[in-house]
């Protein structure tokens, strides 16, 4: 049985960098759903669809296919035989897929594609619904967050390295609204899923954020019988009550989470452990 990790989170949170890092270091799939959505966006703008036109790219999806290889270990997207994996890369790119993954077709479309991926693999997959809908067994699930300003920061840095001229208070307010629109959206909203194991990466360097998932990954790759038991009954109830919805999820970015490993991790096991634990 393939064991799978979901990662989900905002734009801007460095899942892909932790979830790839993390991939490299476990040995697992690294799965990038978000490209996915971004090949099939990107169809629509190379074809003139109407990306806010719901019915129009509902009638165009059977034209495309979406596939991921693996390339000296490098994840490629095709998208109709080409591959696309740098021109997804473009804000336009990420715009249409933000837009149209709200759309009931396109999400199943690709449904199917990422649980078969997880289910001959073991995956690191990241996204935004990967916890709560695509794997919702998956052995370790976590949301990966930062604040929107530092989110703004990171992604304005990337820009003035790269030698392109960026407006700090206009990257912030894009990423604003994508969140929200990811959020708000009537299917498989952004959010945290209720096992997941919450990490803001405000003030972590990436090697704090990968060790810290490496660490969690070990934990529950584990023999059950030496795991830790839920060691802090009461402080991990009060934890998941912070982490509801219309909290956590739709100001995740916010409220930075104490960087005590205490507070981006949580100890206790989830029903499904327990259950295995106990021989189930
Ligand atoms: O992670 P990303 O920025 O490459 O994702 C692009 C868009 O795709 C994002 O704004 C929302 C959508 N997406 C989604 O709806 N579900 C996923 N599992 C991954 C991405």
């Amino acid at each position: 049985m393939s064991f799978n990790v979901a990662i989900d989170g905002p734009a801007g949170a460095g899942k892909s960098t932790i979830a790839r890092a993390c991939a490299e270091k476990t040995g697992f799939l690294y799965v990038d759903t978000g490209a996915m959505y971004r090949a099939i966006g990107l169809y629509f703008l190379d074809q003139g669809i109407d990306i806010r036109d719901e019915e129009a790219c509902r009638e165009h999806l059977d034209e495309i296919s979406v596939r991921i290889a693996y390339e000296e270990g490098l994840q490629q997207i095709y998208l109709n035989d080409e591959n696309v994996s740098a021109r997804i890369r473009t804000q336009e790119a990420g715009e249409a897929a933000s837009v149209t993954s709200a759309y009931k077709a396109v999400r199943e479309k690709l449904l199917e594609l990422q649980r078969k991926t997880a289910s001959e693999n073991d995956v690191i997959m990241d996204g935004r619904d990967i916890g709560t809908t695509i794997l919702p067994e998956a052995e370790l699930k976590i949301y990966l967050t930062a604040s929107s300003e530092e989110r703004a920061r990171r992604r304005y840095k990337e820009l003035l390295e790269k030698g392109q001229e960026a407006s700090l208070d206009d990257i912030q307010k894009e990423i604003e609204e994508r969140d929200y629109r990811d959020m708000h959206r009537e299917i498989s909203p952004l959010k945290m899923a209720e096992d997941a194991v919450l990490v803001d990466s405000s003030d972590m360097t990436i090697s704090e954020v990968t060790e810290t998932i490496i660490a969690l990954i070990e934990e529950r790759k584990g023999e059950p019988a030496e795991e830790p038991a839920c060691e802090q009954p009461e402080k991990n109830a009060e934890r998941s009550t912070d982490k509801q919805p219309g909290k956590s999820a739709e100001q995740p970015t916010d409220e930075p989470a104490e960087k005590t490993p205490g507070n981006q991790r949580t100890n206790c096991r989830n029903e499904k452990q327990k259950e295995r634990a106990a021989g189930a």
